[in-house]
């Protein structure tokens, strides 16, 4: 027998169904409440509100629990690529040798971006931030290809679209980076991992072919698997708003990049290395800043701390630390930033202000560290990120139009003036 959940209000008493998911995470489904009440819920930030119901991610903030489809984050960052996952996050089950090979020949089959395409880079100011150009060249991308505005969610189409993004996606971002260092783009090379041709198109110089080294070619997919998908985070609730509205995949992602870009969601791994880098540089003890983020008169945020769902500890950011450390050993390379940073974990780890708010680093604290060990500049931090996050919005995305969602459309409680006669100009 399904539980209810009884709500007593104005002298009357309602029933709402309650429902348990597969890991017993419980909610009480309220979406006839406004019919039946009267009344709407409110709830700004959506900490309390489920959106939806998925089969993607699993995430238990107290436990620090992170799953793909079932497997834990720490066994797929450790044994999986990143093409292997974003495959298991799309379709659901780890590719088989003839689907991986498949999934891997469509990827490089859609590497190249038209060559119209690459002249809009020209038209960028070399200043242009790469996240703006990202956003820009994913909705514009779709102009070139005008079968996927019309995206079927499944079947051939679908599998074909998918790879065409989380493709063309990793080419638009290196471009973007060539174009404002003012260098000759490379164009993909079939022969190379999905990793190493990205860090190819990258840091290739005409005279000198990039070697793409298997730390780092590892290290890379290790932060892109990180980053595959969170269930509904403020970029992937994003994607699936702006695709309720049945907007093309394309326009979909090209929103979530936009989200992603703000300092509290994706931006926050730039600004933890330019805080760490301030820290440096100004000589100020790491305590200046801790103090600085606890003035609620200052607005300063220890970038890197924190998250809405993690109350204990974020996993991914674990994996990293042990990551970083190692790798910087395997490239015989010491960041001084590495030491300030655990430093600084350290001291937040005994203050009261962070242990009573259950503020620990996230994924952006270390993840950042691990990129400037394999040389990839500031500016492209959250652009990463967007490459890593790219099978999740497309899941996301598609299982929102298999489930048949309505239009997001929430709902508010007004404030503001009353009814009242309009002024006619002269009389104001
Ligand atoms: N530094 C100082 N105080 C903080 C921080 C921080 N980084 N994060 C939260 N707090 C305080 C906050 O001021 C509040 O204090 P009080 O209860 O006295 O008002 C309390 O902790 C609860 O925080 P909140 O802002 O209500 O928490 P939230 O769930 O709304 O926000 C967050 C989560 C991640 C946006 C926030 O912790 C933050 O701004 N962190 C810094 C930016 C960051 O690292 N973002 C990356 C998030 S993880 C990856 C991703 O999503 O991209």
């Amino acid at each position: 027998m399904q539980d209810k959940a009884t709500l007593h209000l104005d002298g009357k008493s309602y029933q709402f169904d309650v429902f348990t998911g597969s890991e017993n995470e419980r909610c009480i489904d309220i979406q006839n409440l406004r019919a039946q009440t009267g009344y709407i819920t409110m709830d700004p930030g959506f900490a309390n509100t489920g959106s939806c119901y998925s089969d993607i991610t699993y995430v238990e903030g107290s436990k620090g629990i992170l799953r793909y489809r079932g497997y834990p984050i720490e066994e797929i960052a450790t044994r999986a690529t990143f093409v292997e996952t974003a495959f298991l996050i799309l379709y659901g089950e780890l590719p088989t040798p003839e689907e991986l090979k498949n999934f891997s020949a469509r990827l490089k089959e859609h590497a190249p971006i038209h060559t119209n395409l690459e002249h809009h880079f020209s038209g960028f100011p070399t200043s242009a931030p790469p996240m703006a150009i990202l956003s820009a060249m994913l909705n514009l991308v779709s102009c070139f290809h005008p079968e996927v505005l019309d995206v079927p969610t499944t079947g051939d189409e679908f599998d074909r679209t998918a790879s065409l993004l989380l493709s063309k996606v990793r080419t638009i971002a290196a471009f973007a980076y060539r174009m404002a260092a003012g260098k000759p783009i490379n164009h993909p090379n079939p022969n190379l991992t999905y990793c190493g041709n990205f860090l190819h198109m990258m840091f290739s110089d005409p005279y000198q072919e990039y070697e793409v080294s298997p730390i780092v070619d590892r290290a890379l997919n290790l932060f892109l698997i990180l980053h595959a998908d969170h269930e509904q985070n403020c970029s992937t609730s994003t994607v699936r708003v702006v695709g309720s509205a049945r907007a093309n995949l394309f326009s979909s992602v090209a929103a979530g990049v936009c989200a992603l870009w703000g300092p509290l969601h994706g931006g926050a791994n730039a600004g933890v290395i330019a805080m760490l880098e301030d820290i440096h540089k100004s000589g100020r003890p790491a305590q200046y800043y801790i103090d600085r983020a606890k003035d609620k008169d200052d607005s300063f945020k220890l970038m890197g701390f924190g998250h809405r769902v993690y109350k204990n500890f974020d996993p991914r950011s674990i994996i990293l630390k042990k990551q970083v450390d190692g790798l910087l050993r395997a490239l015989n390379l010491d960041d001084d930033l590495l030491h300030i940073a655990m430093q600084l974990e350290e001291v937040t780890l005994k203050d009261e202000y962070f242990i009573s708010r259950n503020l620990y680093p996230n994924v952006d604290f270390y993840s950042g560290l691990l990129l400037r060990a394999i040389g990839i500049p500031l500016n492209m931090y959250t652009v990463m990120f967007a490459i890593g996050r790219m099978p999740g919005w497309i899941a996301n995305w598609q299982e929102m139009h298999e489930h048949n969602l309505r239009i997001s459309r929430p709902r508010q409680i007004y404030t503001g003036k009353t009814a009242r006669p309009f002024v006619p100009l002269a009389e104001r």
